[in-house]
């Protein structure tokens, strides 16, 4: 029997696009705020939740990581996707009755060089000749935990944040769903 997967995302939803377009079975989408995932998932007929938070200094974490574990629960989820999802978890999730080596991360650098969400500016202003894509293994600590793989891309002198950036995406929409695919069967 196959497990039942969940994807995460916040932002365009290009990744989980591909995703379902390659026959992915996706049993769940969750966003963290509205965007165009929730749309895609609407057309696409896949149960999707918005599980909003807030963007202010009283954030709760724990309570949203709480909510968020429940919500895969309830749904049965056996492994979890994240792509483009922009909430960091609090440790609860990853515990080993949770979601420990369950929750996957897709990140637009060469891990571990450039972490965080300006990843891609960040190659770029540090001259790199070489970046790519690393999908690995979330763990509580940021862009961090074990590599399953990693794809890289070439930079040339022309290269601008957003076109660098669509030349990894252009390498994640293969490896994310071919992996995805052997890691639920
Ligand atoms: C990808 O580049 C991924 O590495 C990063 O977010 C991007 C996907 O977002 N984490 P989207 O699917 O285009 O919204």
């Amino acid at each position: 029997m196959s497990e039942r997967l969940a994807v995460l995302a916040s932002q365009t939803g290009s990744l989980f696009e591909v995703i379902l377009k390659k026959g992915v079975k996706v049993e769940l989408m969750v966003a963290d705020r509205e965007c165009r995932a929730l749309s895609i998932a609407a057309e696409a007929g896949v149960p999707h939740v918005l599980l909003p938070r807030t963007f202010k200094n009283d954030f709760d974490r724990e309570a949203y990581t709480l909510d968020m574990l429940a919500l895969l629960r309830e749904h049965r989820i056996d492994l979890v996707a994240m792509a483009g999802f922009m909430t960091f978890f609090s440790p609860s999730i990853f515990a080993k009755d949770a979601y420990f080596l369950k929750i996957l991360n897709i990140h637009p650098s060469l891990l571990p060089s450039f972490k965080g969400d300006r990843a891609v500016h960040d190659a770029i202003k540090a001259g790199v000749k070489l970046s790519g894509c690393t999908i690995h293994w979330a763990t509580e600590r940021l862009d961090d935990g074990p590599i399953l793989i990693q794809e890289a891309v070439r930079v040339d002198s022309s290269d601008t944040p957003e076109s660098l950036h669509e030349k990894i995406k252009e390498v994640e929409r293969d490896l994310y769903p071919e992996l995805l695919r052997l890691l639920i069967n």
